[in-house]
């Protein structure tokens, strides 16, 4: 359920993302609000963070996972926030996609993710078409090799 909160307080306002952003357990220095990542420095993470999303939940680590959908919610609430010339409506198209994610990650329902996961990435690709950049094309990694100095299966812990 607080996955599902999380990516609801994406797509409020832009005041509500700042407050999704806020709720990192890592808050950043106050000299950090003078800094703004480049959009593409957003991306790329937002690109990593999608395809550590793909492999956790490939490898059912649903804590993983759900660790991921929250960094890339975040980063998109971030791109929304840093960038205003990115229309707001269409950060919040990606509400839909990212709330199936996290109920498949709770109900650690792997066909549901993987149906889930495809609109998801629809929504990076249809976003990039609409704002002149459909050169840049996302897709779900299949079979690839993962991030390799990462442990994607789930560990067992006491
Ligand atoms: C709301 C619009 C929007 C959404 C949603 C979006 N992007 Fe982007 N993305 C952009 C824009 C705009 C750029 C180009 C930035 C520029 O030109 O400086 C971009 C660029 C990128 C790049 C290129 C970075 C590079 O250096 O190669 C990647 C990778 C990327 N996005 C990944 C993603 C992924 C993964 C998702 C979905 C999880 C996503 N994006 C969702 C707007 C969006």
């Amino acid at each position: 359920m607080i996955l599902r909160n999380w990516c609801v307080a994406l797509t409020i306002s832009a005041a509500a993302m700042t407050s999704a952003i806020a709720q990192s357990s890592f808050p950043p220095s106050p000299n950090a609000s003078r800094y703004a990542p480049r959009l593409v420095e957003v991306m790329n993470a937002a690109q990593l963070q999608h395809l550590k999303l793909s492999f956790a939940g490939k490898s059912k680590n649903w804590e993983l996972a759900a660790f991921e959908l929250r960094q890339l919610t975040d980063s998109l609430a971030q791109a929304a926030i840093f960038y205003p010339d990115i229309p707001v409506s269409k950060v919040t198209t990606m509400e839909d996609p990212l709330l199936s994610v996290a109920d498949a990650i709770s109900a650690k329902d792997s066909r549901k993710f993987a149906v889930s996961l495809r609109a998801l990435t629809d929504g990076c690709n249809a976003c990039h078409t609409s704002m002149a950049r459909g050169f840049i094309v996302i897709g779900v990694p299949a079979g690839q090799q993962s991030p390799a100095n990462q442990v994607f299966a789930p560990v067992m812990r006491p």
